[in-house]
């Protein structure tokens, strides 16, 4: 098949959250299974331009009343097509954030219909992602569908229903298949307006993980490799380098990492009282974190503040965006605390998997799928032939957070061999996109019948 990708995120050039994991790694796991796929991409000034290889000027052509000159580049080994309008819409120097964002993205993602028409383009299946390229779909059936891309057939897949529900109610309707990133996730919003009347055609699909790019036996930014065999040694060295870096006090505690945007859906309270809980219980917390809100983060601005005067030597709250560092905390924590209100899949619970860190999490989206609790999911985990891989609780308040997190902290200070074995057993476990490209796969498929 011949898959095309719209998007407006994509790491590591302009990753905001896991919807840019997830166009790479998708796309990555798809091409491996020998199909081909491109990717149509805004050229932004803040692009990551170390990342792309072989950038060349590829054509450029009229829409929209402005020249569009199109550049093609490769990026984690994917085809990539960058359109850059003359009118300066992409020099912002942010992807998201401007007052006209679904005007801009808007005439993007017309722009690249017209790009593949002008083109001689005939892919098979149009992917397109969240609000932000959900006009594809629309206008798609709009204006496309007569020409020359007559057998092509468009998905949508819904990272986040919590923004732009216009856009996305839209796209479901003129979408061949919509997909949510979790099976549970589907179910939650299965009653929403946007996504009732399209039941029969809507699927929830989870996410993976790309291993190759989230590997602890190679990735430069750990002291020491590892994998399964030596996870504990190489733990031992990344917890002591995550101490060292961040002026904590060295030593063997039980370290919580907390890797998050810090808004609304990510449990803010509940991140706070576990802060507070994991002090009290003698951890350590490191949390990264920024909020695109200023009154959130200048609130976690207080709490570090706070926190460095109080608990100076065991608590650090980094308030930023730093991808290597969140390398080093998944390697150097022994646990990922993930207690969001909603999470449609959650991909820094599987990161953490990979690295070793057992997740503690609030069972809702795709975390219920992915994390079964070592007291109560024995039997869901060997319904789907895995051993229980983590802490998690109900609820939403601070005796559901510390209903998990004291359980998790005491299963560390009172059983070390044991623990040491579950995180050998968290990191044997698959959460790569092996199984669910597979599924992507018979859906493209299904949608060409
Ligand atoms: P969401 O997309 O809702 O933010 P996900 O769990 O799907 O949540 O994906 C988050 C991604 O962003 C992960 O790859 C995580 O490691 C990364 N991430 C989140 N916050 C930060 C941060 N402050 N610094 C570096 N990486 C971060
Ligand atoms: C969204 C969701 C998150 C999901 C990610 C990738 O940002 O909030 O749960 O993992 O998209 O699909």
């Amino acid at each position: 098949l011949h898959i095309v990708h719209i998007a407006v995120e994509m790491a590591p050039i302009a990753k905001v959250g896991g919807l840019g994991d997830v166009v790479t790694s998708l796309s990555r796991a798809v091409q491996e299974l020998n199909h081909n796929v491109d990717i149509i991409f805004p050229k932004y000034d803040c692009l990551k331009h170390n990342f792309v290889k072989d950038l060349q000027f590829n054509r450029s052509y009229h829409w929209g009343g402005t020249e569009i000159k199109v550049w093609h580049g490769k990026v984690e080994g994917l085809s990539v097509y960058f359109l850059d309008p003359q009118t300066g819409l992409f020099q912002r120097g942010c992807v998201y954030g401007c007052k006209d964002d679904a005007g801009r993205f808007g005439f993007f993602c017309h722009a690249a219909l017209e790009f593949l028409l002008q083109g001689g383009f005939h892919p098979d299946i149009l992917h397109c992602h969240d609000w932000s390229s959900a006009p594809v779909s629309w206008l798609f059936k709009d204006h496309y569908t007569h020409y020359g891309l007559i057998k092509t057939r468009v998905v949508f897949t819904i990272h986040n229903l919590e923004f732009g529900a216009n856009e996305i109610g839209k796209a479901m309707t003129f979408a061949d298949k919509a997909t949510t990133v979790s099976p549970t996730y589907a179910k939650e919003v299965a009653g929403n307006s946007v996504i009732s009347p399209h039941l029969y055609k809507f699927h929830g699909i989870i996410n993976g993980i790309d291993q190759e790019i989230w590997d602890p036996y190679n990735d430069n930014f750990l002291p020491v490799p590892y994998t399964p065999e030596n996870v504990v040694e190489g733990k031992k060295a990344a917890k002591e380098e995550l101490q060292n870096k961040l002026g904590l006090k060295n030593g063997d505690l039980p370290v919580v990492g907390i890797i998050t945007r810090l808004t609304h859906q990510k449990g803010i309270h509940l991140i706070k009282h576990a802060i507070w809980r994991t002090l009290e219980r003698n951890g350590q917390v490191v949390l990264l974190g920024s909020a695109p809100d200023p009154r959130i983060q200048n609130d976690f601005v207080n709490l570090a503040n706070q926190l460095h005067s109080s608990h100076g030597d065991r608590a650090r709250l980094v308030l930023t965006y730093d991808e290597p560092l969140s390398h080093l905390i998944y390697a150097g924590a022994d646990f990922i605390l993930v207690p969001s209100i909603f999470e449609p899949c959650g991909l820094t619970q599987l990161i953490a998997m990979r690295y070793g860190a057992v997740p503690v999490v609030r069972k809702t989206g795709g975390l219920y799928d992915t994390v079964f609790d070592v007291d109560h999911d024995k039997e869901r985990a060997q319904a789907q032939v895995l051993e229980p891989n983590g802490f998690s609780f109900d609820g939403a308040d601070a005796p559901g957070v510390d209903y998990a997190l004291n359980r998790a902290i005491s299963a560390w200070y009172d059983g070390r061999e044991w623990f040491n074995s579950l995180c050998k057993t968290v990191m044997e476990q698959d959460w790569s996109w092996n199984r669910p490209a597979l599924e992507y796969l018979e859906l493209y498929h299904s949608a060409r019948k």
